[in-house]
């Protein structure tokens, strides 16, 4: 799908990027050329994903501890980068989730998920893109939101605010930073497998049927998403930035049509449907006298 030195000489940070849907990204962005730093907080899971990932494609993965939910770690993580040489684009996809009633948060539950998502990225876009502004320096960030910034969600209602705190951040800076040459982007993705969110979000295996709320009638495939991720940071599409993109089998949008419950009738059921709209018209029809 992609020439493969399209991230020639391009330097990426991916927060995350270890495990998951990071980790999938990193792989990609490696494939294609990029160098990479990756970062999370368990450095022994950082390592070997980087020398997977090496061993697998070549190339550079950088791996650095790193809790981005203090600014100052952030700070020293991101001048330690920078003395190696500037990034030219920053994945913000570190998260923390779990479901539970909202009534159940405490206020410290709340924080631990908006501290990640809503503090930690915009600390992380901030150190970065100062740095590309006092340098005169194009960059690009992408951010993997979820498809709540645009429904809400219930039971992972912190995660939700969080997301679309980022969503709105992406808007903001694209117009605030479109002059510096620096434009952000997000992705949306529906359910994607990984140990992370599913450990999280499916404890008690509650939900054994996805598929019948996705249109397409089946999760996300990595590799979709890390196609979509490398397409939206390549210089070759730099006019796209402030959007958020769903990578979802249209399950987003399934709850929000009237009629999206009536997937589940059968050809049978939409005879007799017709049959009867056909009935009714015929009734009405013989009583017009005009
Ligand atoms: C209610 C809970 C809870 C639960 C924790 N808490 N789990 N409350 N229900 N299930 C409360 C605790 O009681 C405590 O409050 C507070 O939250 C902090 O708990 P800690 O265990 O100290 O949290 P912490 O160590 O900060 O851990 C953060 C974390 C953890 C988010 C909870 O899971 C983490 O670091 N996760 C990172 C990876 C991750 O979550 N990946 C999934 C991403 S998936 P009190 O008041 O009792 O002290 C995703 C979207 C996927 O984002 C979308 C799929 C479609
Ligand atoms: P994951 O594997 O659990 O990824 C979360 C990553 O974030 C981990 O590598 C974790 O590493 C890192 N992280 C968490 N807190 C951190 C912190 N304070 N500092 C630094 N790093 C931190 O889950 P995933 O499913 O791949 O999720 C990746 C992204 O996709 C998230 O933004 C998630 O919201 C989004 N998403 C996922 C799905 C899905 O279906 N999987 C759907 C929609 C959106 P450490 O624990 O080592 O810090």
């Amino acid at each position: 799908m992609f020439k493969t030195d399209l991230f020639k000489g391009k330097k990426f940070l991916v927060t995350g990027g270890g495990t998951g849907l990071g980790r999938s990204m990193t792989e990609k962005f490696v494939e294609l050329g990029a160098e990479v730093v990756i970062i999370g907080r368990r450095k022994e899971m950082l390592d070997k994903a980087a020398e997977e990932i090496t061993a697998r494609h070549g190339g550079k993965v950088t791996p650095i501890p790193c809790d981005i939910r203090v600014a100052q770690a952030i700070e020293d993580m991101v001048e330690e980068v920078w003395q190696a040489g500037p990034l030219d684009g920053l994945i913000n996809n570190a998260a923390g989730n779990f479901i539970s009633q909202t009534k159940d948060l405490s206020p410290r539950a709340f924080d631990a998920i908006a501290n990640i998502v809503f503090h930690g990225t915009f600390y992380m876009t901030n150190a970065v893109g100062k740095r590309w502004i006092a340098e005169g320096r194009k960059g690009s960030v992408l951010s993997i939101l979820t498809t709540w910034v645009w429904t809400g969600s219930p039971f992972v209602v912190p995660s939700a605010m969080s997301k679309a705190g980022v969503a709105v951040m992406t808007q903001s800076l694209a117009v605030e930073w479109g002059h510096y040459g620096i434009r952000l982007n997000a992705i949306a993705p529906g359910p994607f497998p990984t140990e992370g969110a599913w450990a999280r979000l499916n404890p008690n295996e509650q939900d054994r049927d996805w598929a019948s709320r996705i249109p397409m009638g089946r999760v996300g495939h990595h590799s979709e998403l890390a196609n979509m991720a490398a397409f939206l940071m390549a210089d070759e599409v730099e006019y796209i930035t402030g959007e958020v993109i769903a990578i979802d089998g249209a399950q987003g949008i399934m709850g929000s049509g009237t009629f999206s419950n009536l997937l589940k009738m059968t050809e049978d059921d939409w005879q007799r449907a017709r049959d009867a709209i056909k009935k009714t018209n015929e009734a009405d029809k013989a009583k017009r006298t005009v």
